[in-house]
């Protein structure tokens, strides 16, 4: 939203990317392909919505590393509207952005604005989710997706001791929003760990949502990723399924909005935290779900460091900015179905009711009192 008229010169920006060479950690390097000369810093930041705390953490801290840097920022949210985000992108380049940072609602759709944009001699970077079917995109910074789901299976499999033999449990699969591209790996990631133990019948699905082949997971998958819609869909798998007396034992919810939807359902089905609430995943270390955790009615989340995230991307714009190579660690994972993009890959982390103080308060990404401590 704030607008500044600062220009960062090529002079300035190799001074900063050089500065930060030093502590760089290891990767392969990508040609930015920019021009030669003095490049201006202006940056388009195109979020999907402010309904998700993370997005509101991302886009502003983002924007905060950028104007340090002297950077001219424009951020948008699109109230995970497509065509509201289409027009704010058209917005943003009519405005004189040189470089696009976006974070896609529908992964498949952003191809023709982009490559306008692109025409136009603008860079693209990725944010998070990746953009399908176009050359149009430059780079990707973003989370390990597919680790993300393997830390929530492999948590799930260690507190069950699925690999000790231990079962049957009752598992309800949850899958993210089918349009966006990360939602299909957290899922594989997930069921890489899971599916075994659902063919040996250690893991059961009572709803039939999922069966141990079937690696249709759009088809569970919770449009937009809203609370309220996971809500609606425990409440029905638990009418129609736990009729007589059966217990969830375990849920994989691939993220943190989704999980509070979830728990909210168990309350309202009479589950209470302790003996027989069910292990639940999430993802994000949203607040209202910091405080489930320390409540007992969440079990873990993978935490994403965004401030990690929008440092990966500063530098990424520093050195697209002065004509440097582009630092990647991954060139062979996000085929976009045009090109493989090269990414920048940072690592999630599981954080339990025992991480909240030193982990996520320690290291100053939530205050004690955000999360009532
Ligand atoms: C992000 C998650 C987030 C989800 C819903 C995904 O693309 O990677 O961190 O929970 O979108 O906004």
């Amino acid at each position: 939203m704030s607008r500044t008229k600062n220009v960062l010169t090529l002079a300035t920006a190799v001074g900063v990317v050089f500065g930060l060479a030093a502590c760089a950690p290891a990767g392969t390097t990508q040609n930015a392909g920019g021009g030669e000369g003095e490049v201006e810093c202006n940056v388009g930041i195109a979020m999907p919505t402010r309904s998700l705390e993370r997005w509101i953490n991302d886009g502003e801290g983002l924007s905060a590393l950028l104007e340090e840097d002297g950077c001219t920022v424009d951020l948008q949210y699109a109230d995970n509207e497509t065509d509201q985000q289409i027009s704010q992108i058209q917005n943003q380049v009519a405005g004189g952005a040189q470089i696009l940072v976006v974070a896609a609602i529908d992964g498949e759709t952003l191809g023709p604005v982009l490559e306008d944009a692109a025409g136009q001699g603008v860079t693209v970077i990725a944010y998070d989710r990746l953009i399908n079917g176009t050359d149009a995109v430059d780079y990707y910074a973003t989370f390990d997706n597919y680790q993300v789901g393997q830390l929530q299976g492999k948590f799930i499999e260690e507190q069950l001791d699925l690999a000790g033999g231990a079962g049957p449990f009752n598992l309800e699969p949850f899958a993210g929003s089918p349009d966006d591209n990360n939602a299909g790996f957290f899922f594989q990631g997930a069921w890489d760990v899971l599916q075994p133990y659902v063919e040996s019948g250690q893991l059961v699905i009572p709803s039939n949502k999922l069966s141990a082949t079937n690696d249709d997971w759009q088809s569970i998958g919770i449009l937009g990723w809203g609370s309220d819609d996971a809500q609606a869909e425990m409440d029905n798998r638990l009418q129609s399924f736990y009729t007589g007396g059966q217990k969830v034992d375990v849920v994989l919810s691939p993220n943190d909005s989704l999980a509070l939807g979830i728990e909210q359902s168990l309350l309202s089905a009479g589950y209470a935290p302790g003996a027989d609430w069910p292990i639940i995943t999430g993802q994000d270390a949203d607040k209202a779900n910091v405080q489930a955790i320390l409540a007992d009615q969440q079990s873990m989340t993978v935490w994403k460091d965004t401030r990690e995230l929008g440092e990966r991307v500063q530098t990424m714009i520093q050195q697209i900015v002065a004509g440097e190579d582009v630092e990647v660690n991954d060139e062979e994972t996000y085929d976009n179905g045009v090109k493989v993009v090269p990414a920048y890959l940072l690592d999630p982390q599981v954080v339990t009711k025992d991480d909240v103080e030193p982990v996520l308060i320690e290291s100053g990404f939530l205050e004690a009192s955000d999360v009532g401590l």
